[in-house]
């Protein structure tokens, strides 16, 4: 499968995607040069592109087999509410980032049949603008294919107790990169397991629906 990994991070979606390298194509988008270079460290073949994922979207949506978009969620949370109780250490309050919308909107509407799309986010602060088909280990999902619930054990939690280095196997350790900055982008990973079962769903063969027996 030619899949495309936009605004990767370092990969927590993706870290169990290929038991076997040569499965897939994998190509990752990221515009942070420290965080794109930490990704490429852990996966090296696949091809990580600095830039900007939701231009590349749109540029590309209709090459690839699967989608994974993870858009900005700062912005959405419900951990920033009017009263400007922000979890975030921002300055200003900002209005809700609209890719995320565009990017639903673009794929629902564009995007072949062929090719399977799941877009990722936070529960936001407002009701949905467009309802998301399932919301898995606390991540709204907006896609194209079938994503039944399923309960995910919140393991990050443990590790972060653990110092804060290691989250999902994950350490950056050897990175330079400020502390606080390693505890963020740990923090940004979606659970390697959630990954590996929407992809494992994608690349179900959807059962035909039978026609003529009524
Ligand atoms: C929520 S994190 C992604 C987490 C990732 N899915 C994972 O599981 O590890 C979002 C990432 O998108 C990056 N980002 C934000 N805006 C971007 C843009 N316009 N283009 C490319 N990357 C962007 C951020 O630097 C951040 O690393």
């Amino acid at each position: 499968m030619k899949i495309l990994n936009a605004y990767c991070g370092i990969g927590g979606n993706r870290k169990l995607w290929t038991p076997n390298e040569d499965e897939h194509e994998i190509i990752a988008v990221e515009y942070n040069e420290d965080i794109a270079a930490v990704y490429q460290d852990l996966y090296p073949n696949d091809i990580v592109i600095i830039g900007d994922a939701h231009e590349y979207l749109l540029r590309n949506y209709k090459e690839f087999d699967f989608i994974w978009a993870s858009p900005p969620c700062p912005t959405h949370s419900r951990l920033v509410d009017s009263n400007q109780n922000m979890f975030y250490d921002r300055g200003d309050m900002q209005y809700p980032d609209m890719k995320l919308y565009q990017e639903i909107i673009l794929l629902k509407s564009y995007a072949p049949k062929t090719t399977k799309w799941v877009i990722e986010n936070v529960v936001p602060y407002y009701e949905y603008l467009i309802k998301p088909n399932v919301i898995l280990h606390r991540h709204p999902l907006w896609c194209n294919f079938q994503l039944p619930f399923k309960e995910f054990e919140d393991l990050r939690v443990h590790m972060e107790i653990e110092g804060n280095t290691t989250v999902y196997g994950v350490s950056l350790e050897k990175y330079k990169i400020q502390n606080k900055r390693k505890r963020q982008i740990l923090r940004n990973m979606v659970n390697p397991e959630l990954g590996k079962y929407i992809l494992d769903r994608a690349m179900e063969k959807e059962i035909p629906i039978q026609g003529g027996l009524f």
